[in-house]
């Protein structure tokens, strides 16, 4: 069978770190509670760079890596909640700064989610024959956005900025217990929570009378609000449920997967899954202590980084799982 395997992986951080002690001199806040709540300890923020550009960096960087050139590439997907512009999708964008005229760009809108949507939409070409290289992208700009008032201290420090790419392609696969590929991918949403993370505008709501007017400014509502303690009881509950699905699904149980690579919401959070699971954290990667959440960056990020600290090496087993705003959530389970 053709199986979509992980050729190549790259990232993008922009070079200013904003600390924990920096955000308190413009925020109501503080280190202790920031560490205490979430394990974060500094992001990065651009200086002035788009979310597509920070996109073109990892990418160039997964593609060299991958050994591959970027005109075999026959799809971009790019996986964001803050792209360049409202439209066209931040694929476009990217498409333009890599010179592909012509490779079709897909955008998805899955959040923190949104690189395992993106894994499953990848996997799911390259079995069908469909595309044989796909540009796999997460790239978020948060700094950008975020209330630096007490209103929306409680979510402003916990999103950083950042890219993760990944090249995938078409490979024969002969053992599938053993070759390195997608084994497969378990989506979820449930938009009854849609309004617990979120930003409202712009917006057509029935709502609205404008996409954006100057009241809807001034009440914040291009801001993201979040209720944070919903957000961690369905993130650990969702995270636990989605590991094991793929596990029940590939008939493997817990202690085969080498590597666990969770989205980066909160350091608890992950903890609380580990727990859950029943797996040493040492088996889970985190880099939210660096970087803050990076929403859709977040996996392919901690994949560069996992792979630069020797602790994801070809041929092991790797369990992703995400959860975030719409709520979203899901797994994937490869073979790097
Ligand atoms: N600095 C200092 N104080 C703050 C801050 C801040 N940045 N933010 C809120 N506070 C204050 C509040 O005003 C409140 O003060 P009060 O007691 O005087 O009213 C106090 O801290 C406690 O506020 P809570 O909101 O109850 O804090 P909680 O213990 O729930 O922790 C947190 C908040 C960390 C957001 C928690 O709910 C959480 O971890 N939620 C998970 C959400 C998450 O990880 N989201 C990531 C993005 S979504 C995703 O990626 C899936």
């Amino acid at each position: 069978m053709i199986g979509a395997k992980i050729e190549g992986v790259g990232a993008y951080l922009p070079p200013k770190v904003v600390t924990n002690s920096d955000l308190e001199k413009i925020m109501d806040t503080s280190d202790e509670w920031i560490r205490k709540r979430t394990g974060i300890e500094e992001r990065r923020w651009v200086d002035h760079e788009s979310t597509s550009a920070l996109a073109y960096q990892a990418s160039l960087l997964a593609l060299e890596r991958a050994q591959v050139s970027k005109d075999e590439i026959d799809l971009i997907i790019f996986a964001t909640l803050s792209p360049d512009h409202d439209f066209p999708g931040a694929g476009c964008f990217l498409q333009e700064r890599l010179g592909l005229p012509g490779v079709p760009a897909l955008d998805i809108r899955q959040q923190c989610t949104g690189f395992i949507y993106g894994l499953s939409i990848a996997n799911t070409y390259i079995k069908s024959g469909e595309y044989r290289k796909i540009l796999l992208v997460g790239a978020e700009v948060h700094s950008k956005g975020l209330d630096k008032s007490p209103k929306g201290r409680d979510i402003s420090v916990l999103f950083g900025d950042g890219a993760g790419a990944v090249v995938i392609g078409a490979h024969p696969v002969e053992d599938k217990g053993c070759d390195s590929h997608i084994y497969s991918s378990h989506l979820h949403a449930d938009g009854r929570f849609a309004k617990e993370l979120w930003i409202a505008a712009p917006g057509t709501s029935e709502d609205f009378e404008d996409r954006l007017n100057r009241q809807m400014v001034d009440d914040g509502l291009h801001y993201g609000y979040m209720n944070g303690k919903k957000v961690f009881a369905h993130a650990t509950k969702s995270m636990v449920a989605a590991v094991m699905e793929a596990l029940e699904y590939n008939q493997m149980d817990v202690s085969q997967v080498d590597l666990f690579l969770f989205h980066q919401a909160n350091l608890r959070i992950n903890s609380m899954v580990a727990r859950e699971l029943g797996i040493s954290e040492d088996r889970v990667f985190n880099t939210i202590m660096k970087y803050g959440n990076t929403t859709a960056a977040t996996i392919p990020i901690g994949m560069n980084d996992a792979i630069a600290a020797g602790k994801l090496q070809p041929g092991m087993l790797v369990m992703t799982a995400a959860f975030g705003s719409g709520f979203t959530w899901g797994s994937t389970l490869l073979r790097y």
